[in-house]
């Protein structure tokens, strides 16, 4: 938070730990903020373990003068997931260059090359408190700009000396007391904006990239050569009109729901780039990098997403609401792109770029966790639908194999916050290899979204739970979408186009439906809740719900579960069967039915636990002899949407029974934003 407004310490406090609050769902361990002292060369930290409630009774209790007025100030903060070191108010953000505070950053991401750089400086006489790969950055600022004395180094020229010893991924923050009134933010890998709060007079809607050349980055900390300073380009940048004094606020985040109660004007920052907020109020950006083709401006962009969106409505946990959003989640990703009348799909995203994709030997698939397990559900429609080979790669194997990509191949990515660093390095890794990149995301402006070369939004609204749910239904709609698209020049598949497409018509009741069944799904979980194992059974197009349901159960209700395809049965899971393991089986009418049919025949010759989840219409079965659970019929490749909602419901439910924060399951985060 950066502002040129008259604003009490009270308000700078509250900015900040609001604004961390409204990124608890991304999943963290520690927070932390810096905050302008009584005078300019002070900066105040506090630091604190576990939520950001934590931070706020840690702040609200120390001795600080709430009622100290700021006319300009800058302030920091933070909230960590772990990647060095355990969580810790030592290990916690932001960090600092030395006990004075002279030097103080945020930072997300990870600097590979640390160790280096924390042996160069312990050589050099610094001593570090933390275990962190981000204190370097902090003593690295102090240790350049002291050798830089009365040069008048700039903020920024520093920031870049810095950046340019650091290997990895940032985004970056940087505030320090002999810069007062100024921030330096810079981004690579990471994601990083900028809410702009303006008075009315200002009316400019971009901010021109310039020229920062042969600064005092052209020297190696390591050779202590004097810097050349260059002259900078006359280039816009985003200011006060002249002579106003009107109000101004900058909010820099990693996400744009910490900021939006504050402004909807943001600006995203490209990889590389480097802002730079004046003592003024005055907004720079440069290049951290000689130029790659990217434009030389940013927009400033008005956010269209609803706070309320955000928050959790009237419901116990945000897991449970999503759950509940799914009718209109589903509707939102059909909306305006399905014509139930001609019985054809339009994905603008994708309009241009259909005669290429067409035209390629082979689609890949990439993608993490849930949204992998939706690539999964969907290849075999797609397949179908296209006639083109589709494989399915989880971006971190298919990175360590470094598997062979040509021009031809068309991969798409699939990722809910479009974030997830795996999956980047492996659209980053297509690219380089001349492959058309698809983005599947359900976050606009989402890194993935920038950086493929076309693209469908899911639409689902923002997801906060850390266990994907109505992601997931979105994410599987659209890729149905975007096969019945490619498809649509196969003449012999119009009659299996237009059933699909008249499922998708139907889908938002029969979802309806499935929520109608809560309550007995309730009274199941009881039942299940204190398990050591669980398994979770079936094939073919429900193969996919198998894996997503054990995903589920696992990170929710800490239960070990393990999706089996039932042609797998007998080569290896049938010998955990016995009396006390419950099998989930689905069994929905299509194909593969008389198939799974035989596998619950098996589970129960070895006097096993079936739970059966079946369609309301079938008949075959004996809601007297076994456990059922019945879903509304679909089409079958839409099926997996209709049986993967009992299964949220009820690892929801064995969750809250087994007293876990649902929103928060333990270790996990819900955007991974480091490899
Ligand atoms: C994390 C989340 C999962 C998610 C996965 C992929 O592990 O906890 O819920 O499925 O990342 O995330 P993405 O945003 O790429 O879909």
């Amino acid at each position: 938070l950066s502002y040129y407004v008259e604003k009490d310490r009270r308000y700078v406090a509250d900015t900040l730990l609001q604004g961390l609050s409204r990124l608890e769902y991304r999943g963290y361990d520690s927070a932390g903020i810096a905050i302008d002292g009584d005078s300019e060369a002070e900066t105040l930290i506090v630091k604190q373990v576990g939520k950001v409630s934590a931070l706020r009774a840690k702040v609200d209790s120390s001795e600080l003068s709430w009622d100290k007025v700021y006319t300009t100030q800058t302030s920091i903060s933070h909230t960590r997931w772990a990647t060095h070191g355990q969580p810790s108010p030592i290990n916690a953000h932001p960090h600092r260059s030395d006990n004075g505070n002279e030097f103080t950053i945020v930072h997300n991401g990870i600097i590979t090359n640390y160790k280096e750089l924390r042996t160069l400086l312990t050589n050099k006489g610094y001593s570090f408190e933390s275990e962190t790969d981000t204190e370097i950055v902090a003593k690295l600022l102090k240790y350049v700009f002291d050798s830089q004395r009365g040069q008048h180094i700039s903020f920024t020229d520093l920031a870049k000396a810095v950046i340019k010893e650091l290997e990895g991924a940032f985004a970056f923050l940087f505030k320090s007391v002999h810069f007062p009134g100024e921030i330096v933010a810079a981004r690579r890998g990471s994601p990083l904006l900028i809410g702009i709060k303006a008075g009315e007079n200002l009316t400019a809607d971009f901010v021109d990239v310039e020229e920062i050349t042969n600064a005092v980055a052209a020297s190696s900390i390591n050779e202590d050569k004097n810097p050349a300073y260059a002259k900078r380009a006359q280039s816009r940048s985003f200011s006060r009109a002249d002579g106003s004094n009107q109000p101004l606020e900058y909010f820099l985040a990693s996400d744009p729901s910490a900021i939006i109660e504050h402004t909807r004007r943001v600006l995203y920052l490209e990889d590389d780039d480097m802002a730079h907020i004046t003592a003024k109020g005055d907004l720079h950006i440069y290049r951290l990098r000689r130029d790659d083709g990217l434009s030389s401006i940013r927009s400033i962009k008005t956010l269209e997403m609803e706070l309320a969106a955000i928050m959790k409505g009237n419901f116990p946990h945000f897991m449970l609401k999503e759950i509940y959003e799914q009718p209109e989640s589903v509707v939102n990703t059909i909306r305006g792109r399905v014509d139930f009348n001609k019985h054809t799909v339009v994905l603008g995203g994708l309009r241009n770029y259909l005669a290429s994709i067409r035209r390629c030997r082979r689609i890949v698939f990439t993608a993490c966790g849930t949204s992998y397990n939706s690539c999964l559900a969907t290849r075999a429609i797609f397949e179908e639908l296209t006639e083109i080979p589709v494989s399915v790669e989880l971006s971190s194997e298919f990175l360590d194999r470094k598997s062979p990509i040509f021009r031809d191949d068309v991969c798409v990515f699939v990722s809910q916050s479009g974030e997830t660093a795996d999956t980047i390095l492996a659209l980053r890794y297509c690219l380089e290899r001349g492959a058309l990149c698809v983005g599947i995301t359900n976050t606009v402006g989402s890194s993935i979204s920038r950086e493929t070369h076309c693209g469908v939004h899911i639409n689902a609204g923002p997801e906060i739970g850390v266990a994907s749910t109505k992601a997931y239904t979105s994410q599987y709609l659209a890729l149905v979408m975007m096969a019945l698209q490619l498809g649509e020049d196969r003449i012999s598949m119009t009659e299996r186009r237009r059933e699909i497409i008249n499922g998708l018509r139907e889908l938002p009741n029969l979802v309806k439906e499935v929520l109608a069944m809560d309550s007995s799904i309730k009274d199941l979980s009881q039942t299940l809740y204190q398990q050591k194992s669980m398994l979770v059974l079936s094939r073919g197009f429900q193969s996919a719900t198998c894996l997503e349901a054990a995903l589920k159960i696992k990170e929710l209700s800490y239960i070990h579960c393990e999706g089996i395809m039932a042609g797998e049965l007998k080569h290896g899971p049938l010998a955990l069967i016995d009396e006390h393991i419950p099998v989930l089986i689905i069994m929905t009418k299509d194909a593969y039915y008389p198939k799974v049919q035989s596998a619950l025949q098996q589970v129960q010759a070895r006097k096993g636990n079936p739970i059966v989840i079946c369609n309301t219409d079938d008949t075959n079965i004996d809601d007297a002899a076994l456990k059922t659970i019945r879903i509304p019929h679909t089409v079958d490749c839409l099926q997996g949407i209709l049986s993967i909602i009992p299964l949220q419901l009820l690892s929801y439910h064995m969750a809250t029974l087994n007293g876990v924060d649902v929103d928060f399951p333990r270790n996990l985060a819900k955007s991974v934003t480091v490899e």
